[in-house]
């Protein structure tokens, strides 16, 4: 499997980077909120918001944005990061890429120096719950109908 990487988004991308989200099924739709509204949060949220795309060679395929701080987290978590987004475009999906990535956000968090990475997700279905459960993430609490999930990094 090639090895993908995490790129900024500037004016030469972000519009290919948007159009990700067109890919994915409906289902899919209702677990990650559309890459325009992401990119929107980021503009807003300027020093918390860390959002990336995912390369595969010299092709985005997916999105991530994390945030470097989030008041929900409860305080003997902290240090920790936030993973709002998460998504890799429906035909690059089931092909590891989207553990990958998480291998690449653990990493930034090792360098950081970060105690625990938070997720979240809906639970319509199994997916995309299961994923993160597989990965080792772990159930914390159910807030508002989403999943709330956490993994210790040593
Ligand atoms: C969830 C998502 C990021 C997973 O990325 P991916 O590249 O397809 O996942 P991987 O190929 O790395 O899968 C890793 C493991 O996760 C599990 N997994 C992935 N997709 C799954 C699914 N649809 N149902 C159940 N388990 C799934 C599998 O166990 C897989 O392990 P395997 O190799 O033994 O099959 C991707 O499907 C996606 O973008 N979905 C739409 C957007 C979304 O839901 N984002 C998350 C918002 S919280």
């Amino acid at each position: 499997m090639s090895k993908i990487y995490l790129k900024r988004i500037t004016s030469k991308n972000f519009i290919e980077i948007i159009d990700l989200s067109k890919t994915l099924t409906e289902y899919q739709q209702l677990c990650v909120a559309p890459n325009v509204a992401s990119l929107a949060q980021a503009y807003v949220n300027k020093k918390r918001a860390w959002p990336r795309a995912i390369y595969l060679g010299k092709k985005p395929i997916g999105f991530i944005m994390l945030a470097l701080w989030d008041d929900d987290i409860p305080k003997e978590d902290h240090p920790a990061y936030y993973l709002w987004r998460l998504m890799i475009a429906k035909d690059f999906q089931s092909k590891g890429y989207g553990s990958q990535v998480l291998d690449l956000i653990k990493d930034k968090c090792v360098k950081d120096g970060i105690k625990t990475l938070y997720t979240s997700c809906e639970m319509k279905g199994e997916q995309p719950y299961q994923f993160y459960i597989n990965y080792g993430f772990k159930d914390t609490l159910i807030n508002d109908g989403e999943q709330i999930l956490k993994m210790y990094l040593s």
